[in-house]
């Protein structure tokens, strides 16, 4: 049996779930407000999901909050959207701390606000023991960069000897990618009706069920999330073995 296997993986209930959190701007539209109180909205969402989720014993929860080809908005949202994360993680860090719910951050944060560094740096630090959930924020975060930056990151290793080059495998790459000390990718959802991934998530999407759906995010709610665990539970994950191979696995 290949080594990636583990028992849970049998069970219907997902450890690690990711979402890209789409269609703030259409929703706005729809209510004919301006796009970024769809992002509003979408902030209210994310605090529903993000206490819904220690519920149904979710592990570890990662969001894909900005993307690095999201730099290339309208200067206005940006700013605004910077705004929010900003006083978002301002008003909501205690509130996570009190929660029991650990938050980090993945992707390049060089390219954010020294404020804003700082209150990443902040939260993570009040939050660190936190043994509860684990809700990852993907913010200047591209599946292909975290790819490049751990290839950089180990070709240094090998410079320094450090790494061995002849025992590079599947296993040891993906030890220098992000979130390598944490459960693998189980489930990823996308709101809005899109059916792609954007370059989130790339090698982590590698075993992990697919789940589409039209609602928008701001809309999406612990029904929504409850009915994508429900669809989750139902599908038969077979990670390149046979039915007869998992059947005697379950049992
Ligand atoms: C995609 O909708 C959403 C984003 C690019 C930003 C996500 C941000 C939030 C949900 C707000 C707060 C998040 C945190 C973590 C505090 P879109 O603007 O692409 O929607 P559209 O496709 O309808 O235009």
């Amino acid at each position: 049996m290949v080594s990636h296997l583990r028992p849970e993986h049998f069970i219907g209930k997902p450890r690690h779930v990711a979402i890209v959190m789409d269609g703030n701007g259409r929703w706005a539209m729809q209510q004919q407000l301006p796009r970024i109180a769809g992002h509003e909205a979408g902030a209210k969402a994310v605090k529903r999901i993000v206490e819904h989720c220690p519920k149904l014993g979710i592990e570890v929860l990662t969001l894909f909050a900005f993307s690095r080809e999201n730099w290339g908005r309208p200067s206005e949202e940006v700013s605004a959207l910077m705004r929010l994360f900003l006083h978002t993680l301002h008003t909501e860090t205690e509130s996570l701390r009190e929660k029991n719910i650990q938050i980090r951050f993945i992707g390049d944060r060089k390219a954010f606000s020294v404020e804003l560094q700082a209150e990443m740096r902040q939260a993570e630090r009040v939050t660190k023991d936190n043994d509860g959930l684990i809700l990852v924020i993907a913010a200047n975060y591209s599946g292909r960069w975290d790819i490049a930056n751990a290839a950089m990151k180990l070709s240094k290793d090998v410079l320094s000897n450090e790494a061995d080059i002849t025992a590079i495998d599947e296993e040891g790459f993906a030890a220098y990618l992000s979130m390598s000390d944490l459960p693998e990718l189980d489930l990823l959802i996308r709101t809005s009706g899109e059916v792609r991934i954007s370059n989130f998530l790339l090698w982590q999407i590698a075993y992990a069920e697919l789940y589409f759906t039209d609602i928008l995010w701001p809309d999406f709610g612990p029904a929504e999330f409850d009915q994508a665990i429900q669809e989750f539970a139902s599908r038969k994950r077979r990670f390149g073995l046979t039915n007869e191979q998992l059947t005697q696995a379950e049992v």
